[in-house]
């Protein structure tokens, strides 16, 4: 069982967090907005919902509305989803087309993004069809899981996921069929940064999570976490029967291919969760709102066929560790919003992902055009 840093960058000194004034600042929030997810690959979708050609869905990249649609030819298309007309979102919510038209005008797109047909555009000489296609966006998959970004310059997404898909594939079951069960969102009074590092550790799951240390041991000599470049990985184990409160049923069955508890991260807000189990994911991601304010979204799938008491006992189980976690955040920031102190101490031992996920932050916004603002010498690795 260890603590390793397996690369990324350069922690911060002494075990230091980041700024706490960056968990309140609305420039330093613009400048995540602009260096973070404008850049940055983040989950968009799942292709059980894109499965026939015409199938679509949409998402928002910072606040850039997006869609994915598959073509005649089976492929995943991403766009802008922005019409080139007058700029209204071309569709909403997920579903089936045999094209993309505009709910303004009319101007309507094939599924590969060309403008088939604008009307009236043939009494207006020298109207360029050609030079109005929709705006093109990258995507990439993880196995049935959507990427997308909109810097062309992002490094490949396999290149960000590193070893996760084999720690994944390695940890049992065919985690790529199961269906989605149920999606659920929540709207936090936290800013992203206070949430993500809660996921990031489990130093305060004895405290904060008693019914969750009634199923996994949570010790820090049992509990093993890693970093690699862009993504980080924890690994708990079912607790022994002896640990256990004697007083309290398991709430959920734990027996299954699964026998062990995996929550990796992926850079910059997505967190791939499974429990021991059956086959079971839990996809949990942060959406950015104000910088006080954080949607989190889980959705939750299971296999087709799987047991709806299981998938109701491990999902309400999930839900009460997620509440829990939610009401500390909405805590934390109450702590944080006064700018009383300028940051906190890090126990790197229990906490070397957080200093992992600090870093990634610090070194986004300090790239290109300088070190953010405010106190970047004084922290600076
Ligand atoms: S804004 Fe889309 S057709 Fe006019
Ligand atoms: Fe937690």
């Amino acid at each position: 069982m260890a603590a390793e840093a397996l690369g990324g960058p350069e922690v911060l000194p002494d075990g230091r967090t980041l700024p706490w004034a960056w968990y309140v600042d609305p420039s330093v929030y613009e400048l995540e907005r602009e260096r973070i997810f404008r850049r940055a690959w983040q989950y968009v979708g799942h292709t059980e919902r894109l499965e026939q050609p015409g199938d679509y869905l949409t998402a928002t990249l910072d606040t850039v509305p997006i869609v994915v649609v598959r073509d005649g030819d089976g492929e995943l298309n991403g766009f802008v989803n922005v019409c080139r007309h007058r700029g209204t979102p071309i569709v909403e919510g997920a579903g089936r087309v045999r094209s993309l038209q505009c709910p303004y005008h009319a101007w309507t797109y094939g599924l590969d993004g060309r403008l088939r047909a604008a009307p009236r555009s043939d009494r207006e000489p020298g109207f360029d069809k050609a030079g109005l296609s929709l705006v093109p966006v990258r995507l990439a998959t993880w196995g049935p899981l959507v990427f997308a970004t909109l810097d062309a310059e992002a490094p490949p997404l396999e290149e960000v996921l590193g070893d996760v898909p084999a720690i994944v594939d390695a940890a049992g079951g065919d985690w790529s069929s199961l269906t989605l069960w149920d999606r659920t969102e929540l709207e936090v009074a936290a800013n992203w940064k206070v949430l993500t590092e809660g996921g990031l550790e489990c130093y305060h799951c004895p405290v904060a999570h008693s019914t969750f240390t009634d199923v996994i041991e949570s010790s820090p000599d049992a509990y093993d976490i890693r970093s690699y470049e862009y993504v980080s990985s924890q690994v708990g184990h079912i607790k022994d029967a002896n640990g256990r409160s004697p007083k309290r049923a398991m709430p959920y069955d734990t027996a299954g291919p699964i026998d062990a508890m995996h929550i990796e991260f992926v850079w910059p807000n997505l967190f791939f969760n499974m429990m021991p189990g059956r086959p079971n994911v839990m996809l949990l991601y942060f959406v950015p709102v104000s910088p006080g304010r954080t949607l989190s979204v889980t959705e939750y799938y299971f296999e087709p066929d799987a047991p709806p008491e299981y998938v109701r006992e491990l999902t309400e189980f999930i839900n009460v560790v997620g509440q829990e976690d939610a009401d500390i955040s909405e805590r934390v920031q109450r702590g944080l919003r006064g700018n009383a102190i300028p940051d906190g101490r890090l126990l790197p031992d229990s906490e070397l992902l957080i200093q992992h996920f600090n870093a990634l932050v610090y070194r986004s916004l300090s790239d290109s055009t300088g070190p953010p603002p405010g106190k970047d010498g004084r922290i600076r690795p």
